[in-house]
């Protein structure tokens, strides 16, 4: 079994559905733990009323960058993280987590990478800066996370239209119905394959 650990700062979507589905018989990943650097934030809310285990973990909290990179690394090793997803996670993982948790740290983002991802790019701002450029499509990117923000090798993508007249809560809420389905099954996938990735999945809407 894959102990999954969710990074969350947000409303928590994704991680919620990400928990809901680890409680299926048929799921192979359990999912652990939940660390966010957001005591008030839907995430934690929900760790809070459902058992699952939460850390919050806030640079400022500690007096210098090492000691943070230290007490998250112990954190995920106390529980056997073999797995992380970034699921909102407003924050840069420290170097030394995504070298030792190479190729095991995934990302999504609601916008088809390279377009509208980097610095800035989160939030509303994404799906504000699709509509803004007239485009006609838009949609989500799973990715492993590497040094660089948003630019780690991309795993899945699919394709969402952006309607006549979508605004950005609109166009957020279709593009996060395709997210919620898709990071568990690509998690799923990539775990039945020993994390065996080969070539980049586009799916066409
Ligand atoms: C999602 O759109 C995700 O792609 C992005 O941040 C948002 C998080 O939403 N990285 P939620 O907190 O899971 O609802």
């Amino acid at each position: 079994m894959i102990n999954l650990c969710v990074y969350a700062s947000g409303s928590g979507s994704n991680f919620i559905e990400l928990h809901r589905y680890s409680q299926k018989l048929d799921s192979s990943f359990c999912l652990k733990l939940l660390i966010s650097n957001k005591l008030n934030c839907g995430a934690v809310e929900y760790a809070k009323n459902n058992n699952i285990k939460y850390e919050i973990i806030k640079i400022g909290s500690y007096s210098n960058y090492q000691i943070y990179v230290d007490s998250m690394l112990s954190c995920l090793n106390i529980n056997n993280i073999n797995l992380i997803a970034l699921a909102g996670f407003l924050r840069k993982v420290p170097e030394e987590i995504i070298e030792k948790y190479n190729q095991r740290i995934l990302n999504i983002h609601p916008s088809l990478l390279p377009k509208y991802g980097g610095r800035g790019f989160y939030g509303m701002n994404v799906h504000r800066a699709v509509i803004d450029s007239g485009e006609k499509k838009t949609g989500i990117t799973i990715h492993f996370v590497d040094k660089e923000y948003d630019k780690g090798p991309i795993i899945y993508q699919e394709e969402v239209s952006v309607l006549n007249g979508d605004n950005p809560e609109e166009l957020s809420s279709r593009v996060l119905k395709v997210e919620h389905r898709a990071y568990k099954m690509v998690i799923e996938s990539l775990i039945k394959n020993n994390f065996k990735f080969q070539n980049r999945i586009i799916k066409e809407d």
